[in-house]
């Protein structure tokens, strides 16, 4: 695939810091020598270095290259447990909570992106999204003039008639189980980023319903009506249109018969769900029933790049996430 092929070039090109939390799980060690084998990132794994080096020897893979930091001993705990009492002063964070909270990698990873020791983060192959989740909102927090954060999936359709050359966006798959409207509007506009930066589309956003263009009322089709017109006033050169159903969106006949006057209808290469049931539930289906391939989450909307795997990742679900992640890390600090 092309698009992987640059973003696995870019990735070379950056060599972006990316912290993996999960230092002794073995397909994040797996995943670790093939990055440093072609030179995709520099890795940073968390955990005890006797322990780590142990479970390569056992697995038979060489991360030598890769940097260990034991985020209980690690002689910048007290700098970073001081930055969280100020990032929580307002939620009461004391200095001694601080530290206990430092012995969980995925808090130790944040603190390394906050404090300039890491590009970004990748977790999640033995860790629930909440708990990769928390830490981030927490402490690294949103990008400003951002208020939430979003998931978004890149979708290979395997039929070019459909997206950008088969390539779609779908969000958010990952984190808001109910957006309001101006969550919906922020999350169309992410997702526009994210399709631009990372597979160079123009998008074309469609905002999914049950409905075209009024053929239906009902209070979650004015939601849909009202993110659309919301994401427009705060970006009115996004190519947006909604509230519109699914065949609508991406079949030109059926986007011309329902939606006429449309330029996204029947050629939408970004679609927003209404909510995290409908878009969680959609991407599977279209990866399982249509063998599309998924890439992501790709967490958006983030001060720095932080993604969360699904607990059953393969090998080259992490490589592929880690190439991304340092692909956003390019797009935010170069
Ligand atoms: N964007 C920005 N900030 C957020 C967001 C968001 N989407 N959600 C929560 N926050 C902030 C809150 O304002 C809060 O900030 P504060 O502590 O400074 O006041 C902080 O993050 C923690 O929020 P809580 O609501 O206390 O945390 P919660 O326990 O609800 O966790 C979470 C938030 C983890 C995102 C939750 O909404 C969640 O679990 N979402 C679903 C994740 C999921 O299961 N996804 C499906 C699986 S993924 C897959 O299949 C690919």
């Amino acid at each position: 695939m092309e698009i992987l092929k640059r973003v696995y070039q870019n990735a070379q090109k950056y060599q972006k810091r990316i912290v993996l939390p999960e230092g002794l799980e073995p397909r994040t060690l797996r995943a670790t020598e093939i990055i440093l084998n072609q030179k995709l990132a520099r890795i940073i794994l968390l955990g005890n270095p006797d322990e780590i080096n142990q479970a390569a020897v056992e697995l038979g893979v060489n991360i030598d290259g890769a940097t260990i930091v034991n985020p209980k001993t690690d002689p910048k705990r007290e700098l970073y447990a001081s930055l969280m009492v100020e990032i929580r002063k307002e939620k009461g964070l004391s200095y001694d909570a601080a530290l206990e909270l430092l012995n969980d990698p995925l808090y130790f990873a944040c603190l390394m992106i906050k404090n300039g020791d890491a590009d970004g983060e990748l977790a999640g192959a033995i860790n629930a999204t909440g708990d990769v989740l928390r830490p981030a909102l927490q402490y690294v927090k949103t990008l400003p003039g951002v208020s939430v954060v979003s998931g978004a999936f890149l979708m290979f359709v395997n039929d070019p008639q459909y997206g950008h050359d088969g390539i779609l966006v779908f969000a958010d798959c990952a984190v808001m189980p109910n957006p309001d409207e101006r969550q919906l509007a922020e999350i169309a506009i992410t997702t526009a980023k994210t399709a631009k930066a990372i597979v160079g589309m123009e998008p074309r956003v469609a905002m999914l319903s049950f409905s075209t263009m009024g053929s239906a009322q009902h209070p979650l089709v004015d939601k849909m009506v009202n993110a659309t017109r919301i994401a427009r006033e705060l970006d009115p050169d996004l190519k947006i249109d909604g509230e519109m159903q699914l065949d609508a969106a991406l079949v030109p006949e059926v986007g011309r018969l329902k939606a006429p006057n449309s330029e996204v209808a029947g050629r939408a290469n970004i679609l927003v769900f209404p909510g995290l049931e409908s878009a969680n539930i959609g991407y599977k289906l279209v990866q399982r029933l249509a063998k599309a391939e998924a890439v992501g989450p790709i967490l958006q909307g983030m001060a720095a790049p932080i993604n969360d795997l699904s607990r059953g990742c393969s090998v080259s679900d992490i490589v592929n996430m880690v190439v991304i992640t340092a692909n956003q890390a390019a797009a935010l600090f170069e």
